[in-house]
């Protein structure tokens, strides 16, 4: 089901989330403005969940880490999957039980795992020996085992973009496939440790299965090999990685997926963890943006909007494709045309060479399947404010983060005595 679609309003035919009207959003909320379904967060989670079983699934706040839509995911029953003290403390105060909270990332500092300690949480996925010894010297100075999983790394290619591969062995993410057993052993007898587990995580927006499969499979290889070994594995987490489709490619299927993480949980005997993040927020979040003016340059017509690459980086940063959709199109052909933004770089291109409806200064436009990866990635380069964030749910709508206002842009700046001349 699409939460986002085109209705019939007092006002025309226009784009809708859920049940309120995009063009009514922008004048409360202004633009450029982020716009969440709930209804889709949570229909989103609850078809994950259905399709992969019994698994305890720990959305992977990096995605998405607004309160509002931890809150909501967590209330259809998430976890969370975190890579900082400050995705702890977000999680935390979104309501996750630190029973759902397993902490990953390959530079935990002491104060990251000692507030994870405090608090509680599932599971440190640990990509390092060094992390281990650390750990389990926090951990035996206080008088509790932490519960570890090592992450491993499979070499495998996930056959995703570049720079969001994480399963090679080139790639800085997990222990070395062939030194992870030794490791393991080591860390079942330290103090302060209970191995508990393997983790994996071997990339993001993937499109086959294939890469998942091989990937598990070289778990489940480790797994066998370290329960012969008189280990024990009770935990395996699968990680995210899931892909969407933005430019109208065949998705992976998600039934697909979930039989293939049900067959590895069932035959390995193990408690499963799933760390999705893209899937769950992805399609669920537009970014709107009004047209600034158009300007022609030479044979090229640029639509300059007032969203850009430091509101949504992933076009600049990864050559990213998103789908962008007038709100109220004008009748008459499509033609081609940049949307860009006001940043003072060549490359603060939303889309090139994009076929759309006529678009004029005042036009608004949504750019679809922004709700991961988005809003969180956003810098106030260019001093330009990071744009709002708001949730729709029904014919309701909210505010969830403001855009930062100039005061409170500039307030975080001080500037010392000796340039004021007052010491
Ligand atoms: N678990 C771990 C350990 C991860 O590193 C990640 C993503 C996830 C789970 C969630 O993966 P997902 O289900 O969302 O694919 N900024 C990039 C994506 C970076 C992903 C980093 N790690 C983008 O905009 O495409």
């Amino acid at each position: 089901m699409d939460y986002f679609s085109y209705r019939e309003s007092a006002g025309g035919r226009q784009l809708f989330a859920e049940d309120v009207a995009l063009s009514e959003l922008a004048e409360r909320f202004g633009t450029p403005c982020y716009v969440y379904s709930s209804a889709a967060l949570v229909g989103r989670f609850d078809a994950f969940s259905r399709a992969v079983g019994d698994a305890l699934l720990c959305y992977s706040v990096k995605a998405n880490d607004n309160l509002a839509v931890i809150r909501c995911l967590g209330g259809a029953g998430a976890g969370a999957d975190i890579v900082s003290g400050g995705e702890l403390r977000r999680a935390l105060a979104a309501g996750i039980a630190p029973a759902k909270i397993v902490f990953a990332g390959v530079g935990k500092t002491g104060d990251e795992m000692d507030d994870a300690l405090d608090a509680g949480i599932a599971r440190f996925n640990v990509e390092s020996e060094d992390e281990l010894q650390l750990l389990a010297s926090l951990a035996a100075a206080r008088g509790v085992r932490a519960p570890v999983a090592l992450r491993v790394n499979p070499d495998i290619d996930a056959k995703t973009h570049d720079k969001i591969s994480t399963g090679r062995a080139q790639d800085k993410f997990g222990i070395e496939f062939d030194r992870a057993g030794a490791l393991y052993a080591r860390g079942a007898g330290l103090d302060g440790i209970a191995m508990d587990g393997l983790a994996i995580h071997i990339g993001s927006q993937l499109t086959s299965l294939k890469p998942f499969a091989d990937a598990f499979g070289r778990l489940g290889e480790l797994c066998r090999n370290l329960r012969q070994n008189g280990q024990t594995v009770s935990q395996l987490d699968l990680g995210g990685g899931l892909g969407i489709s933005y430019a109208g490619e065949t998705p992976l299927d998600l039934h697909q997926y979930g039989a293939l993480v049900q067959r590895t949980g069932r035959e390995l005997e193990a408690a499963l963890t799933l760390e999705p993040g893209r899937w769950m927020a992805g399609p669920a979040g537009l970014l709107l943006a009004r047209v600034i003016r158009v300007k022609q340059n030479g044979n090229k017509q640029f639509v300059i909007v007032d969203m850009a690459m430091n509101d949504l980086l992933r076009p600049a940063l990864y050559g990213a494709w998103h789908d962008i959709q007038a709100v109220m199109p004008r009748p008459g052909g499509a033609a081609p045309v940049d949307i860009v933004g006001p940043v003072c770089e060549s490359g603060d291109v939303i889309a090139a060479e994009r076929g759309m409806p006529e678009l004029r200064a005042g036009d608004l436009i949504a750019v679809r399947d922004a709700g991961a990866y988005g809003a969180v990635m956003s810098s106030s380069y260019n001093s330009r404010p990071p744009a709002a964030e708001a949730m729709v749910h029904g014919t309701d709508a909210a505010l969830i983060r403001p855009r930062l206002d100039y005061d409170t842009l500039l307030a975080r700046d001080s500037v010392p005595d000796w340039l004021t001349g007052s010491h």
